[in-house]
């Protein structure tokens, strides 16, 4: 989603804030660009498109010495994706960015306007910079009219906003969405999220809500909580994968082995948790969005069986709205990728606030989610690029197992024996997905028949069922078909109406869980003509095409190493139909605004 940069020093301020914007590229987005000011020179640049678009039009422009900049990847929420609405805003001294929305800023409109304001913009973002400029028409300083515009806003933002009238400072405001500032001592750095930050600086404050300031050179050691801030920039490469999410499928046999370290001990579970964690847990609550969701959907089949706790499952957008009732002997869990996701971030604040147990199930160290949640875990995938997740929920579906078997330990809902088994399940799914090239060869070839038709319906049951959800998901995301999830017995209350010879069936058939019931379910739709595509072990007479996984013993393997069919499957016809396979339409990796 949008990202953020901002610099105040010396360096070549173009250069500096287009390389933080390369590194918030594969987040998503629509627009881009960039206002330097310099020996009173505010000079703005904008295009739609890609970064490359802005390079390009900025080519020539130069700045010497001190100055600050500030730099912003749009991905629309108001207004189209036009260039007129990419950010930076300007007024007439001062220019702004933002993420987030501001709810209320057509009445803001219309009162600026009221008094003979121009706008140019379609967007919620350019009332602040009037609003700026007007306030310090009234005020005797800049902060108190950056703080006054601030005060008039009502939702969530990260705000940074510079004025040829303070040509040393970068004016900033954080609500809701992130925002981080950064100092090597020579330097200030902002940015939207810690990457772009990474080798640049060694300390780094990450605001809280409510923070509103100014920067200039010399006053980032009047910051609270100021950390430091280590490591190199990693660039990740393609290292020879068409695209970072084929890239990020293969690497997950060995992210896993990550996600897994030193959690294992002595055949049993042993995870970063307080030995009387689970004490007073009667239940558990699951929020997330999107992949993360599917994570959490499967963690309540495997919580319920092991562990035989209670395990609601939430889609955090639903969640905060809905009056939920909240049980003080719930465990909240958030499931997160990238820590950021508002709705889920502020579905973690309101268990926090009614006094619940929290725990983030997440990717990024320091992230937002994170730092709200009485406790977490991390998932260890490393940088997922691709917008369409995979890594990140293969190590979430596989933490949370772990979770599930750590809780019935503690519970003594299942015996040592088991536990050992499951252990055992687990290394062995680390192996089921290591990707088979005969299995990608054969997905190769099976796309081409798969690009037709007026929809995909991809069938499982029990945990399976999370999993078809996800497979169509991934098709969704990136191939632009229609695809949609379904518990395979639910098929004849209603969408088996939909089967035809125009309809493809993905169908998730382990031959360790419910496999007579699945496969009844896909005859139904073979009877009416769909095609039909099975996953499994062993031929089946239903199948038109068989895509057959290797031999295991246990349906969580079965579970992995499906995923990474129908990670293949979708990354393959989506390659087939022409898409840009890590930056899909209309998609961003963060979503960082409700
Ligand atoms: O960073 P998060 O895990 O909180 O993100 C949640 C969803 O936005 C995310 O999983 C989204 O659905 C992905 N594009 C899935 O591929």
């Amino acid at each position: 989603m949008c990202g953020i940069i901002g610099y105040i020093g010396n360096k070549e301020k173009k250069e500096v804030v287009l390389d933080g914007l390369r590194e918030l590229e594969y987040r998503g987005y629509d627009s881009a660009g960039i206002s330097i000011l310099s020996n009173d020179v505010l000079s703005t640049f904008k295009t739609t498109g890609k970064l490359i678009n802005l390079e390009v039009k900025c080519k020539d422009f130069k700045s010497s010495g001190f100055g600050v900049a500030i730099g912003h990847t749009r991905w629309a929420t108001h207004g189209k994706a036009t260039e007129i609405n990419a950010h930076p805003h300007f007024g007439e001294v001062s220019s702004v960015v933002h993420n987030g929305i501001i709810e209320n800023f057509l009445d803001i409109k219309k009162q600026l306007e009221s008094r003979e304001k121009v706008f140019l913009s379609q967007t919620d973002t350019e009332v602040i910079v009037h609003l700026f400029e007007e306030n310090l028409s009234i005020c005797s300083n800049h902060i108190k009219a950056f703080k006054k515009t601030i005060d008039s806003l009502i939702g969530s933002y990260a705000i940074l906003l510079i004025t040829k009238s303070a040509p040393d400072k970068i004016f900033y405001a954080k609500n809701g969405s992130p925002l981080l500032i950064g100092s090597n001592g020579d330097e200030i750095y902002f940015a939207s999220s810690s990457t772009p930050l990474i080798g640049l600086v060694d300390r780094v404050c990450y605001l809280e809500d409510g923070d509103v300031g100014y920067m200039d050179i010399s006053s980032f050691d009047n910051l609270k909580n100021i950390q430091p801030m280590s490591g190199e920039k990693i660039s990740s490469q393609k290292e020879g994968y068409r695209y970072f999410m084929e890239k990020e499928i293969y690497e997950q046999h060995k992210i896993l082995k990550d996600t897994i370290r030193g959690r294992i001990l002595d055949d049993s579970i042993n995870l970063e948790l307080p030995a009387d964690f689970i004490d007073g847990i009667n239940k558990v609550s699951i929020c997330a969005c999107g992949t993360s969701y599917h994570a959490g959907l499967s963690a309540k089949y495997l919580f319920e069986r092991e562990a035989k706790i209670k395990t609601d499952v939430f889609i955090a957008s639903e969640f905060r709205y809905a009056e939920p009732i909240i049980e003080k002997d719930s465990l909240f869990i958030v499931v997160s990728q990238s820590g950021e996701t508002a709705d889920t971030l502020e579905a973690l604040k309101l268990a926090n606030k009614n006094g619940l147990k929290t725990l983030a199930i997440c990717n990024v160290d320091s992230s937002s989610i994170v730092r709200e949640a009485k406790y977490y875990l991390l998932t260890r995938a490393g940088v997922e690029k691709g917008v369409a997740s995979t890594k990140a929920f293969s190590s979430q579906v596989m933490l949370l197992w772990m979770l599930g078997i750590y809780m019935a330990q503690h519970k003594k809902t299942i015996s040592n024996e088991k536990i050992k088994i499951q252990v055992d399940n687990i290394s062995n799914s680390l192996e089921a997905t290591k990707v088979n090239s005969c299995i990608h060869d054969k997905l190769k070839k099976l796309s081409k028949r798969y690009l037709h038709g007026h929809g995909f319906f991809f069938i499982g049951r029990d945990i399976f069922y999370p999993l078809a959800l996800e497979g169509a998901l991934k098709l969704k995301e990136i191939s632009y078909l229609h695809a949609e999830g379904y518990p395979g017995g639910e098929m004849k209350h209603g969408p088996i109406a939909l089967a035809d010879s125009e309809l493809f069936c993905v169908s998730l058939m382990p031959k360790h869980l419910l496999y007579d019931k699945i496969k009844n379910n896909t005859q139904e739709l073979s009877a009416r003509d769909a095609t039909i595509c099975i996953i499994a072990q062993e031929y089946n007479e239903v199948a038109d095409d068989v895509v057959f996984i290797d031999k295991f013993d246990s349906y969580m393997e079965e579970f992995f190493a499906m995923m990474i069919v129908l990670q293949i499957l979708a990354l393959e016809i989506a390659i087939r139909l022409g898409n840009d396979v890590d930056m899909p339409r209309n998609l961003a990796k963060s979503v960082t605004v409700e």
